[in-house]
């Protein structure tokens, strides 16, 4: 089907269930979603002649994976956002069975996009395009075809191209699988961004002194913060290790330094960006204001995900909240956007709340939409839970020193957990919305991300300890 008929069957199917859809009790109030359909990715995080551009892998016609298109919104101030017109539809011979992920750029005052055509063949053997796309106003695309074909040496597992700068040159990194098997990153560069020179591997598994270190790796993203080389990645195959990599893909960084001249990247151990359910495939952008910020798909591709009860109402699947990243040692930190802020409502305060054996409610602290600030924190040597609408919970054992979260699973209301060490809670920052929950351990030096689906009738929000907690708690609507 050509670009425009496809555009035009996607639109007719976000017609067709804008009803249904709006009508979800599970409906996020301040995350991105698909306006029907299945959302993953996001893709092309850019600020453009002022505007924050986000796009996002959508499959329109149905609420699992197939053939993606590039949903696209835009902002001015990454908090209020509009849906604009498709931007790209998987309607040509080298991205027929999806427009895959990949990034945007800017040169000469126009928007470049670099993405993966994904094709399956007849056979059923699939062929992987990195190819370009060229706007002159952000909103509609001219494709240009591909501009890298699939090098010897790797499996048309073979995608995701994320651009940047250095000097004159572009860059770009891509997720890659050898013949063996093993994730990679590769990485390409170009002096006029359609004739590339591959530079072949710089990091993956086996390599680096990493060991066998996943079959597959998606989504990488080379950046420069504080000086370092950080690399963002999402690994395929790991298996858990203690309390790591329980979900059944990671979404993790490097930090190390990046060699322009042999090329070759050196850095330090892996590390999960998030410890909770739902967080994969993170792409940063730099703004106008120097700042690296940072989207996530809040899903996973597991075997829960045709459980997420949105189905039934034709949707799945969001963003987290945008992200600012910064650097402390070797750690990447993240915090919420400060365009947050203003959307505070209706500000609710209690200090030194004192919490025991008993299970505590406050009665301002209630709600299915929030913003929390919990600090001032003392507990002694013992724990304390934190239990929000009665299907998700916080846990901080000070004993163990590890926080959990739990929540039910979507397949049959069992719960499951996700922990992480950590030395000492001083604050906790909460973004509660209808079906999901962010959780900025002190000032973003861990975080949980995860969906969860309480009943719509709960807005209780409990506090319980070992022996005894105290805190201050600030509490906002957010509109
Ligand atoms: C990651 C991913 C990418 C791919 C896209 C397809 O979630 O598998 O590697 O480009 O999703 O939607």
């Amino acid at each position: 089907m050509n670009q425009q008929d496809l555009i035009e069957k996607a639109n007719q199917e976000v017609e067709r269930n804008r009803e249904k859809v709006e009508s979800d009790p599970y409906r996020l109030k301040f995350h991105l979603m698909p306006p029907v359909g299945l959302l993953n990715d996001p893709n092309g995080f850019i600020q453009y002649k002022g505007v924050y551009h986000l796009f996002y892998q959508w499959n329109p016609f149905e609420t699992a994976h197939g053939s993606k298109f590039w949903g696209h919104y835009t902002s001015k101030d990454l908090v209020n956002w509009e849906h604009e017109p498709i931007a790209l539809a998987p309607s040509e011979w080298f991205e027929k069975n999806g427009c895959y992920s990949g990034s945007a750029i800017e040169h000469d005052g126009k928007m470049v996009l670099f993405y993966t055509g994904n094709v399956k063949s007849e056979e059923g053997e699939r062929e992987t395009y990195q190819c370009m796309a060229v706007s002159s106003d952000g909103f509609t695309f001219e494709k240009m075809g591909p501009v890298i074909h699939l090098p010897e040496g790797y499996t048309a597992h073979f995608r995701d191209p994320k651009v940047w700068k250095r000097e004159d040159t572009w860059y770009m990194v891509l997720g890659a699988q050898d013949l063996n098997e093993q994730g990679k990153v590769v990485l390409y560069s170009s002096q006029n961004l359609t004739d590339w020179e591959f530079h072949g591997d710089i990091t993956g598994s086996d390599l680096n002194g990493l060991g066998p270190f996943g079959y597959m790796w998606e989504c990488p993203d080379l950046f420069e913060l504080d000086g370092k080389d950080i690399l963002l990645v999402s690994p395929q195959g790991l298996e858990p290790e203690g309390d790591l990599y329980h979900n059944l893909f990671q979404a993790g960084y490097f930090v190390g330094e990046l060699d322009y001249e042999k090329p070759s990247y050196q850095h330090g151990a892996f590390a999960e960006l998030d410890r909770g359910f739902d967080f994969y495939a993170p792409q940063t952008t730099i703004d106008e204001k120097g700042r690296r910020l940072l989207f996530a798909w809040m899903g996973m591709t597991d075997d829960y995900e045709k459980y997420q009860p949105t189905i039934e109402n034709g949707w799945i699947h969001a963003m987290t909240l945008p992200r600012v990243l910064s650097i402390k040692g070797e750690k990447v930190i993240q915090q919420p956007v400060e365009e947050l802020k203003p959307l505070r409502k209706n500000e609710v305060a209690y200090e030194n709340v004192q919490v025991n054996t008993e299970i505590v409610t406050l009665d301002k602290i209630h709600g299915k939409t929030m913003e929390m600030l919990i600090d001032g924190m003392s507990y002694h040597s013992d724990s304390f839970e934190i239990t929000f609408r009665g299907a998700a919970s916080f846990f901080y054992s000070a004993k163990d020193n590890k926080m959990s979260l739990h929540r039910k699973n979507f397949k049959d209301g069992r719960v499951e957990s996700r922990h992480c060490q950590i030395y000492g809670i001083k604050k906790l920052h909460v973004f509660l919305d209808t079906s999901s929950i962010e959780i900025f351990v002190n000032d973003g030096e861990e975080v949980f991300t995860a969906r969860f689906y309480p009943s719509t009738k709960n807005e209780s929000i409990s506090f319980k300890a070992e022996r005894n907690l105290q805190f201050n708690i600030k509490k906002w609507d957010l509109a």
